[in-house]
């Protein structure tokens, strides 16, 4: 197995495979469809000597120019009912499924858990990797573990909630495994005392206007589809990775010395004393908010999401980033951090 021979291509276009709809090709490319495979491919000593990408759903990465490497695309599909015990049921999808259809397939069998994780687009396997979260709930909440390819030795490993070490869109897997190695599936509990979570206002308001009486799973989840329909773009039809910058964390006498020059600063306190700006609002304020700089642009509904106007490249998409951190730090002295990975 070489590189430059099938089953591998060459000089592969990305375009489509990222939602953000970045141009860029990749050197080599192989769509992964089984472990077999994943395992001939680490076996080849070349595999050191390139780049490597793993591509999921390409909702979570931004091609900043043309892969010289070799970017495996996963797609491992399959879910099943695993198990149950007094307390949960235990519900496994591959890597390559598409998020949000494993979400609905667990909302139709009736087990609630993951329907404020709604629509949110890409892939199972991506899922863990930034841990995923939306209206007060995150996907380590319903973790349970998860199945790892080794790519040095071709070792299969499972993890568990402990090993990931899940943070706010973080775990493991951004930090010393970064690179390492490929997501096979995830093995998630879904409690049988299934309790909504309403903590946001606009979910809370669109079930009081739709719903009669306490809402269901599914319920929850159209509610929370509107919702996301109404502030993000769909990357169907506009290329964007959801929030480009993280919500940044800082400190209570940070926040306090903020709320004085703007009263209105959206602030969130934290279990350890810190609190959580809206870089949105940030971004806003600062006046970005439906900026256009050529084939990229700021989201005019909502000012943490870069978008892609047409044709954009890599290296668009990055120096308007750069304008927008540079812009709030000498704004607000808060630096942004970009949310997505950048190959
Ligand atoms: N806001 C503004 N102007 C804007 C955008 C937001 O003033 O242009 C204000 C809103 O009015 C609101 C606050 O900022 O008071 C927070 O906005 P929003 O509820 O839209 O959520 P967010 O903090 O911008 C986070 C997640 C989203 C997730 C939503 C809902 C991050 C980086 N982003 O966004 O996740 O869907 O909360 O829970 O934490 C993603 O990670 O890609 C993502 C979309």
């Amino acid at each position: 197995m070489l590189f430059s021979k099938p089953p591998f291509q060459s000089d592969v276009q990305l375009q489509s495979f990222t939602t953000f709809g970045i141009v860029a090709s990749a050197r080599f490319y192989l769509r992964i469809i089984d472990v077999t495979q994943l395992r001939q491919v680490s076996q080849l000593p070349e595999l050191t000597k390139l780049p490597l990408l793993v591509l999921g759903g390409g909702s979570n990465v931004i091609l900043t120019g043309d892969f010289s490497g070799v970017v495996l695309h996963i797609a491992l599909v399959g879910r099943e009912y695993v198990t149950e015990d007094d307390h949960f049921i235990y519900v496994r999808a591959a890597a390559g499924e598409s998020w949000h259809d494993f979400v609905q397939w667990t909302l139709q069998q009736g087990w609630g858990g993951l329907e404020n994780l709604s629509l949110i687009p890409g892939s199972v396997g991506a899922a863990p990797i930034q841990n995923i979260g939306a209206y007060g709930v995150e996907m380590k909440d319903c973790f349970h573990s998860l199945t790892w390819f080794e790519l040095a030795n071709g070792k299969i490993h499972t993890l568990t909630y402990t090993d990931c070490q899940f943070g706010y869109r973080d775990s493991v897997f951004k930090h010393a495994l970064s690179g390492q190695g490929v997501i096979l599936d995830v093995t998630f509990a879904l409690a049988k005392q299934w309790q909504a979570k309403l903590r946001y206002d606009d979910v809370a308001r669109i079930l009081e206007e739709t719903t009669v009486g306490a809402p269901t799973p599914q319920q929850i989840s159209s509610a929370i589809c509107k919702i996301r329909q109404s502030k993000l773009p769909d990357t169907r039809v506009i290329g964007n990775v959801g929030s480009f910058f993280k919500n940044p964390l800082v400190s209570a006498e940070c926040c306090a010395a903020l709320l004085v020059r703007f009263p209105q600063l959206i602030n969130y306190p934290q279990a350890n004393g810190q609190y959580k700006l809206a870089a949105g609002w940030l971004i806003e304020k600062a006046g970005w908010k439906g900026h256009v700089a050529g084939r990229v642009g700021v989201y005019s509904k909502q000012a943490l999401v870069l978008v892609n106007l047409g044709g954009a490249l890599g290296s668009d998409v990055i120096a308007l980033a750069r304008r927008i951190q540079a812009d709030v730090e000498r704004q607000f002295g808060v630096q942004l951090e970009i949310e997505p990975f950048l190959a």
